[in-house]
């Protein structure tokens, strides 16, 4: 996987500031950050990585759900498929930091190792799919209604229990607005759960 062809996916949806969006990308960090700290694709490029696990799922179930419901094809425009696939943990890519670590090893002795922390004091410490939807507008980017709720939304089950009951019906709403939502969110749980676990 490499940039580029990441880069590539992005410019080609033809959105009006993607061009700002991955200079910012690029100034940011987000092609060397990890997709964690110590979860699923704790390394140097693995949030890269990990959108685009997220794109590559996104595109699987989309195909099945097409073939069985032809009428939501228009509600899942490959345009956004993409830019929510790509894009959804944009938060992410500030706040992780490199260091030296300690941890047990098969032993039971300490060792150290290079590994990352997460830090949310650098940048906006705005929330998760909330900062991914600021960043990106605050970049330039023009963003479909059904774009920021799919990016918002994204983590569902992961939060949903720190959520308002305001937020709870925030989500339900938007799932029911746009099957971009459940696909997004659909995608990243496969990502993390099966295809990095
Ligand atoms: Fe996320
Ligand atoms: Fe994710």
């Amino acid at each position: 996987m490499s940039k580029e062809k990441f880069t590539e996916i992005l410019s080609s949806t033809g959105r009006k500031g993607m061009d700002a969006v991955i200079a910012k990308l690029d100034e940011s960090g987000f092609f060397d950050a990890p997709a964690s700290s110590r979860f699923h694709l704790s390394c140097k490029g693995g949030l890269m990585e990990h959108s685009m696990n997220v794109y590559e799922a996104a595109l699987f179930v989309r195909e099945q759900i097409i073939q069985r419901r032809p009428e939501l094809e228009e509600q899942l425009p490959l345009d956004s498929v993409a830019i929510c696939a790509l894009l959804h943990d944009t938060c992410k890519t500030d706040i992780y930091k490199e260091g030296i670590l300690s941890r047990k090893n098969a032993d039971g002795y300490w060792e150290k190792y290079v590994g990352y922390q997460v830090d949310y004091n650098t940048g906006l410490p705005l929330g998760h799919g909330e900062k991914s939807v600021i960043l990106l507008l605050s970049w330039g980017l023009e963003l479909k209604p059904e774009e920021m709720l799919a990016i918002r939304w994204h983590m569902s089950a992961w939060d949903m229990p720190m959520q308002s009951a305001e937020h709870k019906e925030s989500f339900n709403a938007a799932k029911a607005k746009s099957p971009l939502v459940s696909l997004i969110q659909t995608a990243d749980g496969i990502a993390t759960g099966l295809l990095e676990r």
